[in-house]
């Protein structure tokens, strides 16, 4: 009797204790996750973070061209969800233009072939924008209306500031023709229109391996 009296207690403490296990587990994923956007991390730490959320590292492309009267910017910004990309265009033809991260950070020949083909670090098949799997380049299209403007906002998963998905030395390519998001392993979008190499300025210390004589200095500009 006695032990079964205490088998009994023994039983019902465990109970509980898992109850109340569970219940502080749950608390604790909701603090975790729900805050995390809104508050900053209540972090002690005497550097005075300005905006410690929302900025992430980011990177701005101005596109060249052979035609004067194309122009274009890119930003790219490492925000939680992925990199977010906004793209505006303007004097360029009404309708769809194939829009890619390129391999090469190179617009120096006059067709700019020489920023490669897509960047594509996963070896994936081309396709567009959301598509999974798909280059780590590929956006898509952008349409550009008849007053000749172009707007593109996408969010990507596949892209980052470093690493080897790192856009940073790569070259925003616009096409004179619409990606069909089929065509391996291009899109079949035509001539290149414009380009602009995304350089290292918007991530920390991770543009540095041209320097080869230069010792990491990260103080030293
Ligand atoms: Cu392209
Ligand atoms: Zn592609």
């Amino acid at each position: 009797m006695e032990y079964r009296k205490v088998a009994l207690a023994l039983a019902a403490a465990l109970i509980l204790t898992g109850l109340v296990a569970c219940s502080k587990e749950e608390k604790t994923t909701e603090t975790v996750t729900a805050p995390a956007a809104t508050e900053a991390p209540a972090a002690p730490a005497a550097a005075p973070a300005p905006a410690p959320a929302a900025a992430g590292p980011s990177a701005d492309v101005t596109l060249q061209s052979h035609d004067p009267n194309l122009s274009g910017t890119v930003h790219f910004t490492q925000e939680a969800g992925g990199v977010h990309v906004v793209a505006d265009v303007k004097g360029v033809k009404p309708g769809q233009h194939g829009f890619h991260l390129h391999e090469k950070g190179d617009c120096s020949t006059p067709d700019y072939k020489s920023a490669g083909g897509h960047f594509n670090p996963a070896n994936s098949p081309h396709a567009c924008d959301p598509t999974n799997p798909r280059h780590a380049g590929d956006f898509g299209n952008i349409t550009v209306g008849a007053d000749g403007t172009g707007h593109l906002d996408i969010t990507t998963t596949g892209l980052s500031f470093d690493g080897p998905n790192s856009l940073i030395g790569k070259a925003v390519i616009l096409h004179s023709g619409v990606d069909d998001c089929k065509t391996q392993p291009t899109g079949n979008s035509g001539d290149r229109l414009a380009c602009g190499v995304v350089s290292g300025s918007g991530a920390p210390a991770a543009a540095s391996p041209a320097a080869g004589t230069e010792p990491m200095g990260t103080d030293h500009h």
